[in-house]
């Protein structure tokens, strides 16, 4: 059977209808908002790549946390700018480091929302790599245990959920392993399993100045050909223990994120990463693009691919949408 018989007009005549069938949905409780702190007391430092995104002191990152809590965002992922950077990058696992500083401010004021922690050394490293350097080489055995360590003082600052997204091999198990013997059992991971070396983090290292001094993050991020092995990494990270696996970035990988999708039982997050968040802003303030339906659109796109939640820079602006719409 077929037309006349057969309308899909039918069922998007009213934006009612439209909403009633709608099958993919998008609510600000999906949304997980990032935020870089740093040192000193009232500091918004502007992030030039990313307009409308801001480097906070913890008072104010404590503010901008309570607001994406006001709108309805569940949880924050935080992202550290230490006072000094050196080569065992002490100021990632240090008991007082920035993110443990924000981590319980955070959690002080505002208990019910979820705090995550990025866990990784390049914002720490004096050369900006993701892990230890010996000669022109990141090493990854050796660099476990510093993450594991950091990974412990988040979650003793009280991070209810830890992210490596270093991508060193057996860094999820030596977390986990780490997690437990001091008493964090209870300390979920998600672990950011398929990460592609991707030109679309350029934005983040303006924003969180974790630039490669040499080199590039090609021997350990993901080559972008590939989609098969995204499989390989989530089982291994799930082998080792993670609770939920994060796919980056989201728009140029909505295919692997469909597959990860498919293929576990675990929630899966994705990462719309800093690229695509000044993408849109750029082509916006040029007028080319609407603004708030892309971001919408692009959210839902996301989840439609089978997000379950979704790490943005835009998490409160379309949070503030969604409440509008
Ligand atoms: C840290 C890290 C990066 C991002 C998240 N965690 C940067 C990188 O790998 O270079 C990128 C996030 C974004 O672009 O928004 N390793």
């Amino acid at each position: 059977m077929g037309f006349p018989v057969i309308r899909p007009r039918r069922l998007r005549r009213t934006e009612a209808l439209r909403a009633f069938v709608r099958e993919a949905s998008l609510t600000p409780g999906d949304l997980v908002m990032p935020l870089f702190v740093l040192p000193g007391k009232k500091v918004r430092r502007a992030i030039g790549s990313m307009p409308g995104q801001f480097q906070l002191s913890v008072d104010e990152a404590v503010r901008e946390a309570k607001e994406a809590a006001a709108v309805g965002v569940p949880a924050v992922i935080l992202f550290g700018l230490p006072e000094a950077k050196d080569a065992r990058a002490s100021g990632a696992w240090a008991k007082d480091g920035i993110v443990q500083q924000a981590t319980r401010a955070i959690k002080e004021a505002q208990p019910s929302l979820l705090v995550l922690t990025d866990v990784c050394l390049c914002e720490y490293t004096d050369h900006g790599h993701c892990g230890l350097v010996e000669g022109d080489q990141i090493v990854n055995d050796p660099t476990l245990e510093v993450l594991a360590q950091t990974a412990v003082s988040q979650a003793e600052a009280g991070a209810d959920v830890v992210a490596p997204s270093d991508m060193m091999d057996g860094r999820v198990a030596a977390i986990r392993k780490a997690l437990d013997a001091a008493g964090k059992a209870d300390v979920a991971i998600l672990s950011y399993a398929v990460k592609y070396a991707s030109a679309f983090y350029g934005p983040f290292r303006e924003a969180a100045e974790s630039t490669p001094k040499f080199g590039d993050r090609r021997t350990h991020q993901m080559d972008p050909g590939n989609a098969r092995e995204a499989l390989r990494e989530v089982f291994l990270d799930l082998g080792e223990g993670a609770d939920m696996v994060l796919v980056k970035p989201a728009l140029p990988y909505l295919d692997v994120l469909r597959r990860v999708r498919d293929a576990v039982h675990v929630p899966v997050g994705a990462y719309h990463v800093s690229g695509e968040y000044a993408m849109i802003e750029a082509a916006a303030k040029n007028g080319w693009i609407d603004r708030d339906r892309v971001i919408l659109e692009s959210l839902v796109a996301i989840r439609r691919a089978g997000a379950d939640f979704i790490l943005t820079y835009h998490a409160k602006d379309a949070a503030r949408l969604l409440a509008r719409a």
